[in-house]
């Protein structure tokens, strides 16, 4: 399958996943307080901390995708922001759906790529309420001005990308659905 063709494949059956961690995210709330937004980047970081690992042995390619982790960044946020390196290491974590193949690394890297688009957004908002713009907004920063640059490069590989199709939206809407049960607040539904 052409790699364009995978993407918009991708984008398309993934959509009402998005639509519903975005709406159950309920972010603006969260993120009202320094406590909230705390309380949201530990809940990222319990995803992260084992998802990455997750995806980087199943897709078996460092060069790819050891720039793409996050939980450095999660971890700087959260130090700032209070916690200390043993409060950090206790925090719950989740546990990541079976991912058996590079495909399914795919899908999942997906998704966590992705989010650092939807993350400029909440980065503003968060720059405005709390004034933060460098330290403790790692996260939100996602790749910094090579978002798009990284974005762009994972799309790429999208294109070229050999293998089965319909492993890769799978394992993403597996992910935007785990991640969706771990983030949103337990009362949504
Ligand atoms: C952790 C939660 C989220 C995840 C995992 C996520 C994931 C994704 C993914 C995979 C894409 C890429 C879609 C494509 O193929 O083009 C995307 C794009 C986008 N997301 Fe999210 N998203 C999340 C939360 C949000 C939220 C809360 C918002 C609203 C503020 C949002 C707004 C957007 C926007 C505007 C884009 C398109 C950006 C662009 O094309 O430049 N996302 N997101």
């Amino acid at each position: 399958m052409p790699e364009e063709a995978l993407h918009q494949r991708l984008r398309s059956a993934t959509a009402t996943a998005h639509a519903a961690l975005e709406r159950d995210l309920d972010w603006v709330a969260r993120v009202a307080t320094r406590e909230g937004y705390r309380g949201l980047l530990a809940r990222l970081h319990g995803f992260h901390v084992t998802w990455e690992p997750a995806i980087g042995a199943a897709l078996a390619d460092g060069d790819f995708f050891d720039l793409r982790c996050r939980v450095p960044a999660l971890a700087q946020d959260l130090t700032y922001l209070g916690l200390s390196s043993t409060g950090i290491e206790d925090l719950p974590q989740a546990r990541p759906i079976p991912l058996p193949s590079p495909a399914a690394a795919m899908g999942a890297l997906y998704v966590l790529e992705g989010s650092t688009l939807g993350g400029r957004v909440i980065g503003r908002h968060i720059t405005a309420t709390h004034g933060l713009t460098g330290p403790g907004l790692a996260y939100y920063s996602g790749h910094g001005a090579r978002t798009g640059a990284m974005w762009l490069a994972f799309r790429a590989r999208l294109d070229t990308f050999d293998g089965d199709a319909a492993q890769v939206v799978s394992a993403a809407n597996g992910t935007f659905d785990a991640m969706r049960d771990w983030l949103a607040p337990p009362a949504r539904d």
